[in-house]
């Protein structure tokens, strides 16, 4: 048994030592009868087909899914494992360890399953380690990280987030009953097209949405790079399935004598009131990944300047953000070598004399004496066909087995699975950062590693797996040798988003969709399994292309102070009475930022429709709320009713007082009657502070 802060894992070794089966996953039960072992009719089917196995191998079942697949030089496939039945869990002050081993029926292959929970939170995180301890090649197709038997019944409302460049994370859902439904990407990074995350309640017979007091169960995988979820609904048994791991279309395993395949880390977590709570709950694990390192407000010159940088024009960028109360200046594309547009410069990572004559040192120290931190964009992934770096190692780059080159936004991928190749990575990044005062630095990956693949290579099948390991191994050197730098991750938006990320960087970049109104849809799916302490937004304003519709200043700094506050707009087009608002603004976001960044999250309503709320709870050394109002269809200045929100999130045990208009409010209030929303913020949007009296 393994405990949570909230909940008990419970898992067992079957009588004949073949399987691991689930016994209870929820709230505390002690030693009630386990779930495994109450009685079922099973006819028609093996035993191992239905019941609660943790960590399935081709072979052992049938007819339902398997999270390994073996293959052995001599034709043979599948494993028959016999599990040591002496585990322990090893129990820490804060939380408990389990591994579990088994050996195959030839003696050759070892499986070792690891499960660690903590009391602080309720994640239950897992991963496998196949071992080939024999003397011939055997071969993975499949190699997941772990199957979650979610005891729910048949039938299942699934919430995924889904999109595409520049819109991510939109909230999709789907009733799965007595079928499969897969979602993954290919693409070697984690994509823009789904997230490794889902949510799963039981949908009893005759229900058609999933009741608030069922529960519900969030699966997550650690991993940046190619990936797959499997979740099933079969026709026999009391449980949905849910398995991830590399995704095992492009991925092939191999291991050659003694060398083994450690998979990335699979999160579970249970809310026993359902689907609503697992983003705090998810949000409540991933602080305990954080650094604890200041998270700056941010100005980043891209939306304002695009490639078209220079040291005259960023000096002036910059005066005019460290006015606007600006913590860091980020200068983003463009900086360095020959880079004029997205054709050239990738790879090449030293100033452009053009631009830079004097080198980065120059505007970094004009923007430190200006009271801000300097940060820069890199993308040390990319490599441009032209750049001096592709004709010096054109062998570097990823290449699917000698094919035609394929490019995506002009450039190409330098393979991270070589180790020069990283060496060369983490050495580039050296002396960047030791050329100037660097403090932050945003990596971004800008397209998707769609032809990798290495022919004569043993390994060569699992490219995807190594760019990943190579991608984390240089964000992990970052945090080693410059701990005072804050990294953000980037990719084309929000395609690096994940678990494995968010313990690597300080902050993720969740999409290029900088027009407010659909950004704030964005943010929405992006909380429902990821933190605001890294969601970082910022206010731009690019009328007729990203903003479809016009909002007010207030409505776009609202959007990003529901996150790590930045701004990207092209500031020498304000005029004086914007930048004093915004100056305002930003001070204002200071005072709260610790209630955002370190506090709890909940929304009602859609941000598509009237009135959408996103609640903020401080924490213990700030009691406060917040609470930020959109409403982007209406016009207030033309509406006399004031209208009511009804927030949710605020302390059941507390009495507040909201500073904007005097009214006492509690959570029981809040509810059944609302809380007055003036809009003196901003005709569309809403802020208001709610401070605790007793
Ligand atoms: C994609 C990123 O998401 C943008 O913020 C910007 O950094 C561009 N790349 C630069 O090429």
């Amino acid at each position: 048994m393994l405990r949570t802060a909230r909940t008990q894992y419970s898992i067992s070794i079957t009588e004949d030592g073949h399987d691991v089966v689930l016994d209870h996953w929820g709230v505390p039960l002690g030693d009630a009868p386990a779930y495994s072992q109450l009685e079922r009719i099973i006819s028609h089917v093996t035993e191992p087909d239905v019941l609660p196995v943790e960590f399935a191998s081709a072979g052992r079942r049938h007819t339902a899914f398997s999270e390994l697949l073996v293959e052995r030089a001599d034709g043979g496939t599948g494993a028959l494992w016999t599990f040591d039945p002496g585990p322990r869990v090893t129990s820490g002050g804060d939380g408990d360890e389990l591994l579990l081993t088994a050996v195959d029926e030839t003696g050759s292959l070892r499986l070792e399953l690891r499960y660690r929970t903590s009391t602080a939170h309720d994640v239950v995180t897992r991963s496998a380690t196949v071992v080939n301890d024999g003397t011939a090649i055997v071969t993975l197709p499949r190699a997941f990280s772990a199957g979650w038997n979610l005891p729910i019944g048949q039938r299942a409302r699934v919430d995924y987030l889904a999109g595409s460049w520049a819109r991510e994370f939109q909230r999709r859902s789907l009733d799965l009953e007595w079928g499969t439904f897969s979602i993954g990407g290919r693409d070697g990074i984690t994509g823009l097209r789904f997230s490794p995350v889902v949510a799963v309640t039981g949908l009893d017979d005759g229900e058609h949405a999933p009741a608030s007091d069922r529960p519900a169960y969030g699966i997550a995988l650690a991993w940046s790079g190619s990936w797959r979820m499997s979740l099933d609904a079969p026709p026999v048994g009391e449980h949905i399935r849910v398995s991830c791991g590399v995704d095992d279309d492009t991925t092939t395993i191999t291991l050659l004598p003694g060398e083994s395949f450690s998979t990335p880390e699979s999160l579970g977590v249970h809310s026993s009131e359902g689907a609503a709570e697992l983003p705090a709950l998810w949000h409540e694990y991933q602080r305990t990944l954080r650094r604890e390192i200041a998270r700056p407000v941010v100005y980043n010159s891209w939306m304002g300047t695009e490639f078209d940088v220079n040291v005259e024009q960023q000096v002036e960028l910059a005066r005019l953000a460290a006015g606007l109360g600006v913590e860091t200046f980020v200068v983003d594309d463009g900086w360095f070598l020959g880079r004029t547009s997205d054709r050239d410069g990738l790879g090449d990572w030293t100033p452009d004399p053009q631009k830079f004559p004097n080198g980065l040192a120059e505007l970094a120290d004009i923007v430190e004496e200006l009271g801000m931190s300097f940060g820069l964009w890199v993308e040390p992934e990319g490599v441009s066909p032209t750049s001096r770096l592709f004709a010096e190692h054109p062998d570097w780059i990823h290449r699917a087995d000698g094919r035609p080159l394929l490019t995506v936004r002009n450039q190409y991928v330098l393979d991270f699975g070589r180790a020069e190749v990283v060496e060369w990575a983490e050495q580039m990044l050296r002396d960047v950062l030791g050329s100037a005062r660097i403090h932050y630095l945003k990596w971004d990956m800008n397209r998707t590693v769609s032809d990798g693949g290495r022919a004569g290579d043993p390994h060569g099948r699992e490219w995807a797996v190594q760019h990943a390991r190579g991608y984390h191994r240089v964000m992990e050197m970052l945090r080693r040798e410059f701990p005072d730098v804050v990294v953000e991750a980037c990719s084309s938006g929000g395609g690096r988003v994940d678990a494995a990320v968010l313990a690597r960087a300080d902050v993720v970049w969740p999409s290029d969709q900088v027009g407010a109104p659909d950004r704030l849809i964005i943010q929405d799916g992006y909380l429902r399994a990821y933190p605001a302490w890294a969601m970082s937004s910022w206010v731009t304003d690019d009328p007729g292309h990203r903003d479809r519709r016009t909002v007010t200043l207030g409505y776009r700094f609202a959007v990003a102070m529901t996150g790590v506050l930045g701004i990207g707009s092209d500031l020498t087009a304000w005029t004086e009475t914007e930048r004093a608002d915004a100056a305002r603004m930003t001070a204002f976001y200071k005072d709260i930022r610790r209630i955002v960044q370190d506090g709890t999250v909940r929304t009602t309503g859609a941000p598509e429709r009237n009135l959408y709320t996103v609640t903020f709870r401080g924490p213990k050394q700030d009691p406060r709320a917040v609470v930020f109002v959109f409403d982007g269809d209406r016009d207030r200045s033309r509406d006399r009713e004031l209208p009511r929100v009804h927030p949710d999130g605020l302390d059941p045990d507390v009495t507040y007082l909201v500073e904007q208009t005097g009214e006492r409010v509690t959570a029981a209030s809040a509810a059944a009657l609302g809380v007055r929303a003036p809009f003196t913020w901003a005709p569309d949007a809403e802020v208001l502070v709610l401070r605790p009296i007793g």
